[in-house]
């Protein structure tokens, strides 16, 4: 087929196009021409211009001009692959509910066909940096719409749920999610809407930030009065606030618990203790229990620090927005939004700090209230490293720098060494695989020039060729990896490059090259 033919037909045919498109699970398997000109030759990873789920000229702009600033080859390829990872693959559909003017975007997590309010509103933020009011269907401001109103919608129907369908409108038909089929879930849920079912604080705490961050950057208040955002709020209080139910009443009888959930399955973390209670946590310290972590692996112990403090962090902003939409019902909501965040931190302050023998005092990762607590981090956001970011702790803060010391070092647990990447893990994919979003993190907790520009190179080290940011790699072998299409972690990266320009621009200005690092380092 001659090429004029081709592009008619694709003119004509929607459909046509699609299947001209590669698959992008595949198609970030291979390497594809230019590849870029230093030491590394990393890969050219974004599609092609016809295939990109969407494009936002302040985007584009913004990765032209970071060419100019950027000035190691390989370092800027990193960047302009992964920064629009999120729009050039994982804008599934966007479009409108059902013959209203509200808002959609379904947005995927990249390998897995589903939204996660986790990492769709953590895929918004990369995209923060350049968001402003715009009424356009074209802007990013209608991205971030789209996404808070489908996040509403999902919570209203599933509150307990971490990852989602495609909604009707898109006439997408819903995956099939082949471990979740045998879940035994309380409440029950409907796999039409719902992909899986694990209850993660943080994951109503997502809704909070993409919600903050939206109108921090914009100051749209008219759009939370329109569409469901108040009524979502409303239910993501109750869920936190059924959440402090303990384990035993104070008779000794076993409490009804708001969420239980089993599966079959071979990996410990997978499923929850006790006929799927999870293990039990002790009444009085005012913590929100959280069945499974942000990396989708079960807590040990419930009362779960870091989405405690992000659930915090954020609820005291959009308490904000709310008390912004003069109504007396948002007023008594905004009322109990900083109430409750309020107390969270107390409670934080009070129950999640921890002595420990060597570090002092220290935040645990995740504590029960009968004395168990665990001592770790793992990459995933949020996490104990990431408690700046949140808004939570500032960077200066002793406990947290105690706390960073521990989580930076071998007496953390699951903090992987090795030739190829030195990062923070997880029990998700095991000891030996380090997390490059765990270095992202660690550069924008970071003001130390000297560990910034090490991180720097050791996350350009660790793609195996590919110029996008995996998942995990293996701290002893650059070609063990997983995930070639994970789009959060790609626009963290971007995020975290545009925040260097803005604080320490002079760390882009230096060679990465192997064995010639220009700069004096
Ligand atoms: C870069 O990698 C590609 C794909 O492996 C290879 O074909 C090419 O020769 C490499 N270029 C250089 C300069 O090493
Ligand atoms: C928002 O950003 C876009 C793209 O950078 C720009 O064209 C537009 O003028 C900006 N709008 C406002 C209201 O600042
Ligand atoms: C949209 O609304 C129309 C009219 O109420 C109804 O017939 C149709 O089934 C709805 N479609 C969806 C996807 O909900
Ligand atoms: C938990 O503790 C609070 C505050 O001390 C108390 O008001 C509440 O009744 C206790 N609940 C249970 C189930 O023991
Ligand atoms: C024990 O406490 C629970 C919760 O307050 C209550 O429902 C139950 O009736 C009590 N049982 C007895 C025997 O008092
Ligand atoms: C509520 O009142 C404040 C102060 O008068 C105003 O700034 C804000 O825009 C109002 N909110 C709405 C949704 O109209
Ligand atoms: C980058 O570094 C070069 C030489 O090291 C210097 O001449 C140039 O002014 C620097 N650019 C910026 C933007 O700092």
């Amino acid at each position: 087929m001659n090429i004029s033919i081709l592009l008619s037909l694709a003119l004509v045919s929607p459909l046509f196009v699609l299947a001209a498109c590669p698959d992008y699970a595949q198609f970030a398997k291979e390497l594809h021409e230019p590849f870029s000109s230093g030491s590394y030759n990393l890969s050219y990873m974004r599609p092609a211009p016809e295939c990109r789920t969407f494009v936002s000229q302040s985007v584009e702009d913004t990765i032209a001009r970071m060419q100019s600033v950027i000035r190691d080859p390989d370092l800027y390829r990193l960047f302009q692959n992964a920064y629009p990872n999120t729009l050039d693959t994982a804008i599934k559909w966007k479009g409108y509910a059902n013959g209203t003017d509200e808002e959609l975007t379904f947005v995927i997590t990249g390998d897995i066909n589903a939204m996660w309010l986790r990492d769709s509103a953590n895929q918004m933020q990369s995209y923060l940096p350049l968001l402003n009011a715009s009424s356009s269907p074209d802007s990013l401001a209608s991205l971030y719409r789209g996404v808070i109103n489908l996040q509403a919608r999902y919570l209203l129907t599933s509150p307990f749920c971490n990852s989602f369908q495609p909604p009707v409108e898109s006439g997408i038909s819903p995956s099939t999610n082949g471990a979740a089929s045998q879940d035994s879930v309380y409440p029950p849920y409907n796999s039409h809407s719902v992909f899986e079912c694990k209850y993660e604080l943080d994951s109503l705490a997502a809704f909070l930030e993409v919600s903050s961050d939206y109108y921090t950057a914009t100051k749209d208040i008219s759009f939370f009065a329109k569409y469901s955002w108040i009524d979502a709020i409303a239910t993501v209080l109750d869920v936190a606030e059924a959440m402090k139910t303990p384990t035993y009443a104070a008779n000794g009888s076993v409490l009804p618990s708001p969420y239980s959930f089993t599966r079959q399955t071979t990996r410990a973390s997978e499923t929850l203790e006790n006929n799927g209670l999870g293990n039990p946590t002790q009444n009085g310290t005012g913590l929100i229990r959280s069945a499974f972590r942000p990396s989708d692996d079960s807590t040990i112990y419930q009362l779960f620090i870091p989405a405690n403090m992000m659930f915090s962090s954020h609820l005291s902003a959009t308490s904000k927005i709310m008390a912004l939409l003069n109504t007396t019902h948002s007023s008594s909501l905004a009322t109990r939004m900083e109430t409750i965040a309020n107390n969270l931190g107390t409670a934080i302050e009070s129950h999640g700090v921890i002595t420990h023998p060597k570090y002092g005092r220290i935040y645990a990762y995740e504590i029960d209230g009968y004395g168990g607590e665990t001592v770790m981090d793992d990459a995933n956001i949020p996490s104990l490293l990431s408690a700046p970011l949140l808004g939570y702790a500032p960077a200066s803060s002793q406990i947290y720098q105690n706390t960073r010391a521990l989580l930076l070092s071998a007496d953390n647990p699951y903090f992987m060494r090795g030739p190829v990447l030195s990062a923070i893990g997880g029990p998700h994919i095991g000891p030996g695989y380090a997390w490059p979003m765990a270095s992202i993190v660690r550069i924008m907790t970071s003001s130390d020039e000297k560990e910034i520009v090490e991180e720097l190179g050791a996350i350009l080290g660790s793609t195996d060729g590919f110029g996008l940011v995996h998942e995990s790699v293996n701290s002893w072998d650059g070609s063990d990896w997983t995930r070639q299409w994970f789009s959060w972690a790609n626009g963290l990266f971007g995020q975290m490059v545009l925040d260097l320009e803005g604080r320490m621009p002079q760390v882009l200005n230096i060679s990465f090259q192997r064995g010639q690092r220009v700069g004096g380092y």
